[in-house]
């Protein structure tokens, strides 16, 4: 064989070892992003391994996928001088990058050590790598709107249930009340006997609470809409929250907008909100003690903060915190409640409940109020 003929034979060949790399490692990525439930870290964490052994030096290289502020690095990653790089487009969005680099220096050949095939083998992995986020962006997304959704509508029938319920006990319950307290009057009670009309007359108040809870709940009180300045309903609230912060040595702080529009709001079942949720934040908050109240507003909606550095909620928590009677309070200390009526007041005015928490960092509770435009 001629020595130019067979120079080009051994050329081909390995040109060729060089595609079957590439070829492996588009099939395997192919393969595994096929798998159901993955999640995006599993996905990215994944197809960063793939990507050194489709390179000329496998053993030399490195990669890195930035994708929503996390790293994910394949084994020994280390930055070096020596570096391709691809962005990663979601949706024309630019969302990350890709970066492969050598860990030494290597001849030069196209595009500083890295062949014009390998640049361009990187625009097909970050392609890949875009369209596999799609993909699994709108699945989460979809998820999140089904579990939305079932949550409402596991709500709307509890609240069904519930305002049966209040409505039924309400009637025969005040004429409990109202017939002890006729008892009560009488002077001719013995001690024994007053004690025992005493005990039903509390015990009745404790009951009528929690029917009136549960028509907040179920959207059954008495209300009285005006135009309401959010900034003047916590202040008001807060005068008689502010004690009872001080006892607990938490301290509290304002950043509240001073531009804030009016909304169409009942001033009393505003007032229950922010009661809630602040003592809730104050049950909840143990070394660190610092509450945050802010307001902020845009053209449609005004936003109320309430922020906590407490003991957190898990998702399983989190889950059910709307629902009447959840507790994770020891009995007495709580019925399950508070939530249930933030949440029926906040669905009385239109509005929308976010919550976020860590587990050991805190709580936020984000209530949005439209702003009446008619
Ligand atoms: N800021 C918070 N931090 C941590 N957990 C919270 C917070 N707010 C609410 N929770 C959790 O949600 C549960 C339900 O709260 P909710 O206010 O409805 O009832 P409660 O506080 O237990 O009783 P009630 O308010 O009727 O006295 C609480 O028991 C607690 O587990
Ligand atoms: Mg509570």
């Amino acid at each position: 064989m001629k020595k130019r003929y067979r120079n080009k034979l051994v050329f081909s060949e390995k040109a060729l070892q060089e595609r079957v790399k590439e070829l492996t490692c588009l099939y395997e990525m192919s393969e595994f992003s096929q798998k159901e439930n993955l999640t995006l870290s599993e996905l990215l964490s994944y197809f960063v391994r793939l990507i050194p052994p489709a390179w000329q030096y496998p053993y030399l290289t490195v990669a890195r996928i930035k994708f929503n502020k996390k790293s994910y690095t394949s084994r020994g990653f280390k930055e070096t001088s020596f570096r391709l790089i691809e962005k990663i487009n979601v949706n024309r969005k630019e969302r990350g990058t890709i970066e492969v680099y050598y860990l030494k220096k290597m001849p030069y050949v196209d595009d500083g050590p890295f062949l014009k095939e390998e640049r361009k083998l990187l625009q097909v992995i970050s392609r890949k790598v875009a369209i596999d986020i799609e993909r699994i962006e709108a699945k989460e997304k979809i998820k999140i709107f089904q579990e939305q959704i079932r949550h409402a509508d596991r709500l709307a029938t509890i609240g069904e249930l519930a305002a049966g319920v209040a409505h039924e006990i309400n009637n025969p319950l005040n004429s409990i009340l109202g017939f002890a307290q006729l008892i009560n009057k009488n002077n001719n009670l013995n001690e024994q006997d007053k004690n025992d009309v005493e005990r039903i007359i509390k015990a009745s108040l404790h009951s009528r609470e929690i029917i009136k809870k549960l028509m907040y709940f179920t959207r059954q009180m008495p209300q009285d809409f005006t135009m309401v300045n959010l900034n003047q309903v916590i202040r008001d609230a807060m005068y008689f929250l502010e004690p009872q912060c001080k006892k607990e040595k938490v301290t509290v702080s304002y950043n509240l907008d001073d531009n804030l529009p009016l909304i169409f709001a009942d001033n009393l079942q505003l007032n229950q909100v922010i009661v809630n949720i602040v003592v809730n934040a104050i049950q909840a908050m143990q070394k660190k003690r610092k509450l945050t109240i802010a307001t902020h507003s845009n053209l449609q909606s005004v936003f109320l903060g309430i922020e906590d550095t407490g003991v957190g909620m898990s998702e399983e928590i989190m889950r059910h915190i709307f629902n009447p009677f959840f507790t994770t309070k020891i009995t007495g200390k709580g019925t399950g409640l508070g939530l249930s009526v933030v949440h029926g007041i906040v669905t009385n005015h239109k509005g929308k409940i976010n919550v976020k928490s860590k587990e050991g960092i805190g709580t936020k509770f984000e209530i949005e109020f439209p702003v009446k435009t008619n």
